[in-house]
């Protein structure tokens, strides 16, 4: 891209902004809720510090706490660098932060059957490792649910031993935007700790974590954010702001950590507004790490906020709206398992049942099939998701196109224009 649009990329079209990406013309790519794509500056970044490091005789340990980094990411999402660490991906970060709760025999989580196994997985550790008691509720699908329908099912699920409300701020599944502020509020009015996967947030939304009230919050760096493959946020709130979350921080075990003092005990943890043990450093140091990558996302980062985070929320929802509407044109309404009517839970993730016949929808031999046929013939690359249902006994298996800033919508045209024809032929 010419320097000229370079320095303005908060005007350029988004025809220039794709040029930013090395996409392989012969594949279209509506898969970002796996990974994204990374821009070619954010790999030369990669390639440049990974070099540099490589070829010098420095010391690796202390620039590995990435404070610059961390303090840059941070400010993105409306944090410090305290409350941050860099580190490998979203499940590494849920895994860290299950593993680092003080969890025992008498507790319960309560979290959804739509979440990502990462988390569910890590649950299930806790089950085994110390009798915690795992209570998933099923969420509702499909065009009419409503975010009051969603947090009157965690209200009514809610027990006096509850202590942490663990969901995702997007579901990969339905692509349901989560109502994270109206859960975190439920949660505070009961005392329970909030563990938020943001896998896919990061990239998407343009989120202010702390305003956002949650406890605990995961990110991938490779999906939305299109960082390097390997990257990972973990937020953990470690200051007291009265407005957006009154209740004391939670015990909280930086497993881990090189930092962790070698006897006695951390410094005792704030009640203020006022860091007094920076968590973020001691999550963050653990051992050496890779430099270039924690660049190159920083550079990510930076890279969004020259386009402009709030320009780029706009544009993956209008593509995903776009998405929905030619889903129902194609395959009616009622095929689809995402939300339609409340645009608050919309998110650029479409599910859908591309087949007619119902008992389809739980066939995952055609959902494979079909999926493999639109990336072996067509270059399509999406991908299928596997879910509950709410009254059905039936896992059931959609197809989910996820857009990001770079797909157009004649991207959206051709796939669905193929998808039809494929499921009448495979039908
Ligand atoms: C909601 C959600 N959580 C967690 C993950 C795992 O993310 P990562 O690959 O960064 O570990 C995914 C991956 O698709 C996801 O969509």
């Amino acid at each position: 891209m010419a320097s000229s649009t370079e320095s303005s990329l908060a005007t350029a079209s988004w025809e220039q902004i794709r040029e930013l990406f090395p996409l392989d013309p012969a594949t279209t790519h509506l898969n970002t809720g796996t990974v994204g794509a990374t821009p070619h500056e954010v790999i030369d970044t990669y390639e440049r510090v990974t070099r540099e490091w490589t070829g010098s005789l420095a010391n690796i340990y202390p620039p590995t706490l990435y404070p610059e980094y961390r303090a840059r990411i941070a400010a993105d999402f409306g944090v410090d660098q305290d409350e941050l660490a860099i580190c490998h991906n979203s499940t590494e970060a849920i895994a860290r932060i299950v593993a680092g709760l003080d969890f025992g025999p008498d507790d319960e989580v309560l979290t959804t059957s739509h979440e990502c196994f990462s988390l569910l997985s890590n649950l299930n550790l806790a089950h085994n490792r110390f009798g915690v008691r795992i209570t998933i509720i099923t969420l509702p699908s499909g065009p009419d649910i409503t975010a009051e329908e969603i947090v009157a099912l965690f209200e009514a699920a809610i027990t006096p031993r509850t202590k942490v409300m663990a969901f995702a701020a997007i579901t990969l599944y339905t692509g349901t935007r989560m109502p994270v502020r109206a859960l975190c509020d439920l949660a505070q009015r009961h005392g329970i700790t909030t563990v938020v996967d943001g896998a896919l947030l990061p990239g998407m939304l343009e989120a202010d974590l702390r305003a956002l009230g949650v406890d605990f919050m995961t990110g991938s760096g490779s999906k939305f954010q299109c960082g390097p493959l390997g990257t990972g946020l973990l937020y953990a709130r470690n200051k007291v702001f009265p407005e957006h979350n009154p209740l004391p921080l939670p015990t909280f075990w930086p497993v881990i950590s090189t930092w962790y003092p070698l006897l006695g005990e951390m410094p005792k943890r704030t009640r203020t507004s006022v860091e007094t043990c920076n968590m973020g450093d001691y999550l963050q140091s653990a051992g050496s790490a890779n430099i270039g990558r924690a660049a190159a996302l920083a550079d990510a980062c930076d890279l969004w906020n020259r386009i402009g985070r709030r320009r780029i929320e706009e544009r993956v929802l209008e593509l995903g709206w776009y998405t929905k509407q030619r889903v129902v044109e194609h395959f009616g309404e009622s095929a689809l398992y995402s939300p339609l009517s409340d645009a608050n839970l919309h998110a650029p993730l479409v599910a859908f049942k591309p087949f007619r016949a119902p008992e389809d929808a739980w066939n995952i031999n055609k959902i494979m099939a079909f999926v493999d046929r639109l990336e072996s013939a067509h270059g399509i690359w999406i991908r299928w998701v596997e879910f509950e249902v709410p009254g059905s006994p039936h896992i059931h298996y959609a197809a989910r196109i996820c857009t990001h800033l770079f797909n157009h919508h004649d991207e959206v045209d051709r796939t669905l224009k193929i998808m039809v024809q494929l499921a009448d032929e495979m039908s």
